[in-house]
């Protein structure tokens, strides 16, 4: 399997890319791996609670199944209605949006209008009061939809961007008030340049203090968590093999297998939203 370090970089920057394996090859590894997957649980072992409860710095990584229960679609999901019949990759791209920007800005208009309306659920408030536990944590999150900050989560790493903010796509600059025409997508008011969502796009450097933070946080860390995430998405997708190769223990939370499944020292298949809080109560439960 394909293996690129959160170091790997392209004249110095990291960009974003995706993994691509055809779907049945991808299909047939994970079926051969989980095969042989030894720590495949559905509760939690009192060891590694034990150990857990003991840690003195955790981090965690998020991606779009943690919001999923809060009913923000994951990417790799089928999209809804509309917008049924585009890949997301193929409008999470610079030059998706220089081809066609008004297709580009409206689909995201779409996701914006989800994430406005949607709530913090189950698993966002859990990792909420972990962050509270443990004398270091670190919440790296793939999600651009600021539901962590929403339930609570202070320390929190942003990968991707945030989607609620818009900036100017010639200048990069983050942009706060423009004038409403009626063009879609609106002009920047200095430039008069297209906006944007600031968010990364796949083919773009990944910002350079979040990475830089995300990589400390996974070499440094006592337990890691890879927590709904396909990890086919990179830099992020690394991290947890990074962890790992700093001696972490790594725990791998989603309903589904993914290509890192089979490297997780604990697997916990189920919903962030019922495994979390669940989780949560344990670590609870184990301190005097
Ligand atoms: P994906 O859509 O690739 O994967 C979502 C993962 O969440 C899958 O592995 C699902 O099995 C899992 N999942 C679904 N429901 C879940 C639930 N209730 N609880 C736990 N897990 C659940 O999303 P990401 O891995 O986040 O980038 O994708 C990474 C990046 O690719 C995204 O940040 C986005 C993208 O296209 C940008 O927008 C820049």
């Amino acid at each position: 399997m394909q293996e690129i370090k959160a170091s790997d970089g392209v004249k110095g920057n990291i960009f974003l890319r995706l993994f691509h394996a055809p779907a049945s090859s991808l299909r047939e590894n994970l079926a051969i791996e989980l095969l042989s997957v030894q720590n495949h649980w559905m509760n939690f072992p009192p060891d590694f609670i034990r150990n857990l409860a003991a840690a003195k710095s955790v981090a965690v990584l998020t991606g779009a199944g943690v919001s999923a229960e809060s009913g923000v679609p994951t990417f790799r999901d089928a999209q809804s209605g509309l917008w049924a019949k585009y890949n997301p990759e193929d409008l999470a791209t610079p030059d998706a949006f220089r081809r066609d920007p008004r297709l580009v800005w409206e689909w995201y208009a779409w996701r914006r209008q989800l994430v406005a309306k949607a709530k913090p659920n189950p698993a966002h408030l859990a990792l909420a009061e972990m962050e509270k536990l443990f004398p270091q944590f670190r919440l790296i999150t793939q999600n651009v939809d600021g539901l962590h900050q929403s339930a609570g989560s202070r320390n929190v790493i942003e990968l991707h961007g945030n989607i609620t903010r818009t900036k100017c796509f010639n200048e990069g600059t983050v942009v706060s008030s423009w004038k409403e025409t009626g063009e879609v997508p609106p002009k920047c008011p200095n430039c008069g340049g297209l906006l944007r969502p600031d968010v990364v796009w796949f083919e773009e450097p990944m910002p350079e203090a979040e990475m830089e933070l995300a990589a400390r946080a996974t070499a440094t860390c006592d337990i890691f968590f890879s927590i709904g995430t396909s990890t086919v998405v990179f830099p992020a997708a690394a991290l947890p093999s990074e962890a790992k190769r700093s001696g972490a223990t790594v725990v791998e939370i989603n309903p589904q297998p993914t290509p890192f499944t089979a490297q997780a020292d604990f697997v916990f298949t189920g919903t962030a939203g019922i495994v979390l809080p669940k989780l949560l109560a344990q670590i609870k439960s184990s301190r005097p």
